[in-house]
């Protein structure tokens, strides 16, 4: 059974590893095997947003939701990453830096039960492209919130400094989007 105080410790221990980003992906895809149960865990998602699990120096552990169709902008890590998916789908395009900007480098498309291991250096934007809430829990090795790094604006891709509350408003943003259209699908309420 799943238990997210075991999970914490296995990627505490894993941490101790010599190539401890390996071994936190092992603990994530053993998780991800099964989605259910972390989803019990974790609780059914019903709206966006960005939980953290736990949170130390050199490991930072969240519980990711998008709402449907909801998309965040480029940014990096500065930092190892690994993703796993317990439900729904998660779109990642990667990006590099150039002399011209930013470019595209490549996507890897995430549903449940899948992982991913994420280098220090990579950028990345994700969108959640299906109806349906996707759930992700994404562990990173190191301060997620204390460390200085980059995000790109979505329209004209000039780097700016990350912004982690700029991130909590498109997370509001998206779930008052999915509330508003929610309320429009069910149309006029009987008195
Ligand atoms: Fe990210």
């Amino acid at each position: 059974m799943f238990d997210l105080e075991r999970f914490i410790e296995d990627c505490r221990g894993a941490l101790k590893d010599s190539t401890p980003h390996s071994a936190v992906k092992d603990v994530v895809e053993r998780a991800m095997s099964r989605p259910g149960e972390v989803e019990r865990a974790v609780g059914t998602p019903e709206s966006a947003g960005l939980h953290t699990i736990y949170h130390a120096p050199d490991l930072t552990i969240l519980n990711l939701v998008w709402a449907p169709c909801m998309s965040l902008y480029p940014h990096d890590h500065r930092m190892w990453a690994v993703i796993g998916l317990y439900g729904g789908r998660e779109d990642n395009v990667f990006f590099r830096r150039s002399k011209d900007g930013l470019v595209s480098a490549g996507e890897r498309q995430l549903e449940a039960r899948d992982t991913v291991l994420l280098g220090k250096t990579v950028i990345h934007s994700v969108t959640n492209p299906w109806k349906q809430f996707t759930g992700a829990i994404h562990v990173y090795g190191g301060d997620f919130f204390g460390t200085p790094r980059s995000e790109w604006d979505p329209e004209t891709l000039v780097e700016r400094p990350y912004d982690v509350e700029r991130v909590k408003q498109t997370f509001a943003e998206a779930n008052e989007r999915f509330r508003r259209e929610a309320a429009t699908a069910l149309g006029p309420q009987d008195h």
